[in-house]
C-alpha cells in the first residue's frame, strides 16, 4: 500500500481544513477538491458511503493520471467502487485498495477526514 506523505506535496491543505458540508455529496457518491493552481496545485476527492467519508489523492497509482473523465463521476455505476477512468483499475471505497486492473494491489494515497458538525474536515 502506498504510504506516500500527502502533506509535503505542494499546495496540500492543512489538518482542520472543512470541505464542504456532508450533505452536499450524494450517498453513495463522490466530489473532487481542488486547492491552490500550477505547480502549488492539489487535487484530492472525498467518497461518501453512508454516514462514512473517506479522500484521496486525486492520482491512480498505475500512470498517475487524475481518475475521473467527468466532475465528480469517480464511482462505478453500480456506485459501490472507485474507478479509474483512464484503464478502468478498481479500487475499495474505504481504503483505496485496487481490486482490478493494471495497478492490483496499489493504493490510492489516503487522506483522513471526520465530520465534524457536520462538515468533512481534514483531521491530519
Ligand atoms: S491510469 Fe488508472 S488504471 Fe491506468
Amino acid at each position: 500500500m502506498t504510504t506516500e506523505d500527502w502533506q509535503r506535496r505542494p499546495g496540500a491543505p492543512r489538518h482542520g481544513t472543512q470541505l464542504c458540508p456532508l450533505n452536499e455529496i450524494r450517498e453513495p457518491g463522490a466530489r473532487g477538491f481542488l486547492f491552490g493552481e500550477g505547480k502549488e496545485r492539489f487535487d484530492m476527492f472525498v467518497v461518501r458511503r453512508g454516514a462514512d467519508v473517506f479522500a484521496y489523492v486525486k492520482e491512480c497509482p498505475h500512470a498517475f493520471t487524475p481518475l475521473e473523465t467527468w466532475p465528480d463521476k469517480f464511482l462505478t455505476l453500480a456506485e459501490d467502487e472507485i474507478v479509474c477512468s483512464t484503464h478502468g483499475a478498481l479500487f475499495n471505497m474505504d481504503d483505496g485498495l485496487c481490486t482490478s486492473g493494471p495497478c492490483t494491489g496499489k493504493a490510492l494515497i489516503p487522506i483522513p477526514v471526520t465530520v465534524e458538525n457536520g462538515m468533512i474536515t481534514i483531521i491530519q
